[in-house]
């Protein structure tokens, strides 16, 4: 039997995607997470799971750029199949994208190429957008700018407001982020450069789950 896809998670903040990802471990295995904040709440959840953590802060380096070298030296050292990032707050160097091609995964709370940056929930009512939701797509030198993967969308209601839009997006991710993760790491979809390949059962599965496949 194959060995599960090692999984290493970026988080910064609260860990809700990354719990959703420990759940569906089956094809994958987190087998690190690492975050750049020591009170992320994502890093209780991984000790819970019993998953090995590692904190690497702004503040113990003297630059911006030794940081983000120390970044990649500690995604380095975990040997990942995939890297996951899940709320984590901070930029990586052109070399972390260089180092790990077409191998980085990050999930988006807006329909990309719509929304890309912060306060999207707030932007998407601000704009009396008809449709929010998230994308996971993989990850470039630009901000939210690489390849999509798969999206979950949904309609804005008039009664929604910035927490049921939170939310609702919240919701769609737990389950969009395992999935598409699983489908990456058992090479039903993976990209080629821009080029995007899904197998037909992945193209399947994600209709009856009603995500959409960029
Ligand atoms: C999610 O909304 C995700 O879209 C964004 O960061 C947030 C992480 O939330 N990239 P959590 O820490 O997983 O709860």
């Amino acid at each position: 039997m194959i060995a599960p896809a090692r999984i290493t998670v970026l988080i910064s903040g609260t860990g809700t995607n990354l719990k959703a990802l420990i759940q569906h471990q089956s094809a994958y295995h987190v087998s690190h997470v690492i975050s750049n904040k020591p009170g992320a709440g994502g890093l209780k959840v991984a000790r819970q799971a019993g998953i090995p953590t590692t904190v690497v802060e702004r503040s113990s380096f003297p630059s911006n750029d030794a940081f983000k070298e120390g970044v990649l030296s500690a995604v380095k050292a975990t040997d990942p199949t995939v890297i996951v990032l899940a709320g984590f707050m901070a930029l990586l160097s052109h070399s972390f994208v260089a180092a790990f091609p077409g191998k980085i995964l990050n999930i988006h709370p807006s329909l990309l190429p719509e929304l890309p940056g912060l306060n999207t929930h707030q932007r998407a009512l601000d704009a009396g957008a008809g449709r929010h939701g998230c994308t996971v797509h993989i990850v470039d030198n630009g901000v939210d700018t690489g390849p999509r993967i798969a999206q979950a969308a949904f309609d804005i209601s008039k009664t929604d407001t910035l927490e049921t839009l939170a939310s609702r997006v919240q919701e769609r991710e737990h389950s969009l982020y395992p999935w598409v993760v699983e489908q990456f790491a058992l090479g039903e979809i993976s990209v080629d450069g821009t080029t995007l390949r899904c197998s037909d059962r992945a193209h399947r599965e994600a209709s009856e789950k009603g995500f959409t496949i960029c």
